[in-house]
């Protein structure tokens, strides 16, 4: 069976290529091919045309996505000359082209804001479609000038709360730090309130420290396996009574991060019903660094 590859969206923004380099040196790292993949979004049925110009203005359109394919692959490389690259311009809306691409992918990577949107958008439908809804991990990339490139050196972050989810953040971290070689931080978080398949105060005489102790098995229980699977891994530990956005955020600022993973959702999931938490959702805002955010995969054993 042929390797899965690394799929990166490119839609002709300074964003997209940000991503594509990326995407590029995680190929490299990896040993994955790449997957440039541009969607030509179809004609809108409404505007009147004749066939003619139906397939002219989609010959244009391909012919724009083959332009901006070939802009990344040549970006991609230079910065690993000896990964396998592909490139494919497909008719039909981001999203789903997109969607449809994360299955069988090993990773979808793609900017924050593309080419569309308003200026102070954070971020754009299609990376939040993708982390929302794709089938495989995805990573966002933050950076819209050439002078603010995504860090390529600093450690990885992963943020674990113990879910399915974090399970596979958790093993998407340990591999990202070991192709790396970068130290990874595990930051577990813990407030007054507890949610554990239903909302449960904690007594508010509960001594923290003891409350920390239990936290903190619950952290070195999430790594366990992990840190016999990926030795070479050098782990911090971080356990804080804090909201997990913030202390993310404090600590990604703090150690000069170059990469935060979650799950795509915690244990919220039936009080939300949707595919996104808010923590990993705050995230792709806010973070300065590229956020991965995996998901648990149904044919895959997410234990080490
Ligand atoms: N047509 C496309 N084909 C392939 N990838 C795309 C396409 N459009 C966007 N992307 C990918 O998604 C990333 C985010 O772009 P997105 O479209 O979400 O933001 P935007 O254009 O700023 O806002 P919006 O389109 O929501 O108004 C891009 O950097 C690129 O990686
Ligand atoms: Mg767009």
């Amino acid at each position: 069976m042929s390797r899965p590859a690394i799929v990166v969206g490119v839609d002709g923004s300074l964003s997209a290529l940000h991503a594509t380099r990326w995407a590029a040196r995680e190929a490299g790292l990896r040993g994955l091919p790449l997957r440039v993949v541009h969607a030509c979004p179809p004609l809108a049925i409404q505007h009147p045309t004749t066939l003619a110009g139906q397939q002219a203005y989609l010959a244009a359109l391909r012919d724009q996505g083959g332009h901006w394919g070939r802009e990344a692959a040549a970006e991609a490389r230079g910065v690993a000359p000896e990964i396998e690259i592909g490139t494919v311009s497909r008719v039909g809306g981001a999203h789903e082209v997109l969607i449809e691409e994360s299955r069988g992918a090993a990773l979808v990577v793609l900017g924050t804001r593309g080419s569309g949107g308003f200026d102070e958008l954070a971020v754009g439908s299609v990376a939040l479609a993708l982390a929302e809804h794709g089938t495989c991990p995805v990573v966002v990339v933050r950076g819209r000038t050439p002078a603010d490139a995504p860090p390529d050196a600093g450690p990885v972050l992963v943020g674990v709360d113990g879910s399915p989810a974090s399970v596979a953040a958790v093993g998407f971290a340990f591999q990202a730090a070991s192709v790396r070689g970068a130290e990874l931080i595990a930051v577990h978080t813990w407030t007054e309130v507890s949610f554990d398949g239903a909302w449960t105060a904690l007594p508010l005489d509960a001594d923290p420290e003891e409350v920390a102790e239990r936290e903190r098995r619950v952290l070195a229980e999430a790594l366990a396996g992990w840190t016999d699977k990926h030795p070479d891994v050098a782990v911090t530990r971080l356990v804080r009574r804090d909201r997990p956005v913030r202390a993310l955020l404090a600590e990604a600022e703090r150690v000069g991060a170059q990469l935060i993973v979650v799950g795509s959702r915690g244990h919220g999931e039936a009080m939300t019903g949707m595919g996104m938490g808010s923590t990993s959702r705050a995230l792709l805002y806010h973070a300065e660094c590229p956020v991965a955010v995996a998901r648990p995969d149904p044919d895959r054993k997410e234990n080490p």
